[in-house]
């Protein structure tokens, strides 16, 4: 059993002032979140690609699926999101594990709603490892000297960067070993642990790394939205 889980919860406060939240800004001539769904509809491993949406939203996103996907509407299922990243993937396993029953043990493919540009490679490679490994997460070589500092005044330290990646999406795991692992973490943690990887790797399982692409930009500021489009030649 494999499930896809678009991540479709936030607000993108970062993007300033805009009538709707980022994932449904246009980019060419579909909404952000569209092109995102395309992708995954590419993949037929995938028994259903379940949306988590910010509750205020969902009847919006039923209506642009039926819109621009209408003849993949039976692929698709919404869920309302939660106040974080990892909550929204915690109702997305939730709405699957009482839909589906038997499901629990299946993989979750969960990848940001805001990054259009993913690639076909990247989602099968994640199925791969995350089936090999206990977790798989998209990452690429850092580029920039990462700088770190503690007082936020001065430099702490300067780490090797042939040891750094920046992470991207996807990310997969069993979906009953999140839920464990997620439903361990006291208040405090669940604040610090915002990245689902991270919580796999604070608890020492082994999560691979795959391949990501510097195109596959999450769209967070004007700036990213101005990229994206000039990447699909509509300025
Ligand atoms: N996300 C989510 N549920 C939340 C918060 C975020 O599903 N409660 C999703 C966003 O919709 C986005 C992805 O996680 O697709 C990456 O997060 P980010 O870029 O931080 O999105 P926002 O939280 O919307 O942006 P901002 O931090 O600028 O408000």
């Amino acid at each position: 059993m494999i499930y896809a889980g678009i991540l479709a919860g936030g607000k993108g406060t970062r993007m300033g002032k805009q009538e709707l939240p980022k994932q449904f800004l246009e980019l060419g001539d579909k909404p952000i979140i569209i092109h995102t769904l395309e992708k995954f509809l590419l993949v037929p491993e995938f028994n259903k690609i379940v949306v988590g949406v910010h509750p205020d939203w969902v009847t919006y996103t039923e209506d642009l699926i039926k819109k621009y996907l209408y003849s993949y509407t039976d692929r698709i299922e919404l869920t309302p999101g939660g106040t974080d990243r990892n909550s929204t993937i915690k109702n997305i396993i939730k709405y699957i594990n009482e839909k589906f029953p038997g499901s629990e043990n299946g993989l979750l493919v969960t990848h940001d709603s805001v990054r259009p540009f993913v690639s076909l490679k990247m989602i099968k490679e994640n199925i791969l490892l995350a089936d090999k490994y206990d977790a798989a997460d998209t990452v690429v070589e850092a580029t920039d000297t990462i700088v770190q500092s503690i007082n936020h005044e001065t430099i702490s330290e300067i780490p090797d960067r042939q040891y750094l990646y920046q992470g991207q999406t996807p990310q997969t795991f069993k979906m009953n070993a999140f839920l464990e692992l997620y439903d361990s973490l006291d208040e405090n943690q669940k604040q610090i642990l915002t990245d689902a990887c991270k919580i796999f790797v604070v608890n020492n399982k082994k999560v691979a790394l795959v391949k990501g692409e510097y195109s596959n930009i999450k769209i967070t500021t004007v700036t990213d939205l101005k990229i994206a489009r000039s990447m699909i030649g509509d300025m």
